[in-house]
């Protein structure tokens, strides 16, 4: 089978596609003909040795996938040959055939093509997980989102929408706030050109918004906690724009603000069973038309290198996905 393979930690342009024996699965583990995987910003952190996980070299990126089971490992039960699945992976997705641990399996919905369902449970599921398992957003609650044309910001505007609240998407450019309107955002800030704090503060009747969901961190960060309002939550979600902030906690205190981190990669083996009726939540929001997941780059398994560019040089919006021609 064809492969994408890291055997050095400097970046995608040293990735290579081999050739490698197809893996068999062994004891509670499914093997998958994959038919997409999504691009994770992990993905460029992992393959440069910066993300908290650190596979052994060498190693086949790719955590999220999407094909159909190819064959079962001893004891496995539940799913077939032949089924449409999803599966979540350490590594190696960016292959023609990827190992799942059954329990990491999931069914795809009978109206979602193969290369949405593989972009679609790690963005959605942090964008859900944050907003509802951390900060408890309500209806009618203010949510600012940042980074909101991104994979998980733009799962952030739509799952936000979904659990009633009114949104401000910041986005780095007019066309980047485009796509975050046509998925529900209800007000938009360009933070390239306008200020964070001022935007909001007139969004709100200056009082500012209840919870921000910041994938971005840096001076995102650190405008949002002016931005929002007296007892508000903030949601730690990542770092894209390369800097971990540093948190004032007088501003903590004097408003009353909570801090929130997520990291949804930890429920797979802490709260496995979230993750199965989270995946039932956000599927059936999908049947009902409530998520409209998008997909901005379809590339082959050839073009990984490019894939991931494609997020470290900003040019993606909601999901990258890798296609390999088959299943
Ligand atoms: N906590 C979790 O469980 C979890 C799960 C998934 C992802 N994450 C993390 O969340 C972050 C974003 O992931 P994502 O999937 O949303 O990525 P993405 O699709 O690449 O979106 C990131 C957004 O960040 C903005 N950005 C600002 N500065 C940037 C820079 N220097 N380089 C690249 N993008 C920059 C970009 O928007 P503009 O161009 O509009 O500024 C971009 O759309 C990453 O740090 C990732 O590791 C965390």
């Amino acid at each position: 089978m064809r492969a994408v393979v890291c055997r050095e930690l400097s970046g995608p342009q040293s990735l290579t596609l081999e050739e490698l024996p197809e893996p068999q699965p062994g004891p509670g583990e499914v093997a998958i003909a994959v038919a997409a995987a999504g691009v994770n910003f992990a993905d460029t952190l992992m393959v440069t040795g910066k993300y908290q996980e650190k596979p052994p070299l060498p190693f086949t990126p790719g955590l999220e996938l999407a094909g159909r089971v190819t064959a079962l490992g001893e004891g496995v039960t539940g799913v077939a040959p032949g089924d449409r699945v999803i599966g979540l992976v350490d590594r190696g997705g960016f292959a023609e055939v990827a190992l799942a641990r059954a329990e990491e399996v999931y069914p795809i919905p009978d109206a979602m093509d193969f290369d949405v369902a593989a972009g679609f449970p790690i963005t959605y599921g942090t964008a859900h997980g944050g907003l509802v398992w951390r900060a408890d957003l309500q209806p009618g609650e203010t949510l600012l989102v940042h980074g909101a044309a991104g994979g998980t910001g733009l799962a952030g505007v739509e799952v936000g929408k979904a659990l009633g609240a009114e949104v401000i998407a910041t986005a780095g450019g007019p066309d980047k706030l485009e796509i975050a309107e046509a998925h529900g955002a209800d007000h938009l800030i360009d933070y390239r050109s306008e200020d964070i704090r001022e935007r909001v503060k007139a969004l709100t009747g200056g009082r500012g918004a209840e919870v921000v969901f910041d994938p971005v961190g840096g001076q995102v960060f650190l405008d949002s906690l002016r931005a929002v309002t007296w007892g508000g939550r903030l949601l730690v979600i990542g770092f894209a724009a390369g800097k971990v902030p540093e948190i004032p906690a007088n501003i903590l205190l004097v408003k009353n603000l909570a801090v929130l981190g997520l990291y949804w990669g930890a429920y797979r083996r802490k709260a496995p069973e979230l993750l199965r009726a989270q995946f039932e939540t956000l599927t059936g929001w999908y049947a009902e038309g409530r998520l409209k997941p998008r997909v901005s780059h379809r590339l082959d398994l050839a073009e990984a290198a490019q894939a991931l560019d494609l997020l470290l040089t900003r040019k993606a919006t909601g999901k990258v996905v890798i296609t390999t021609g088959g299943a």
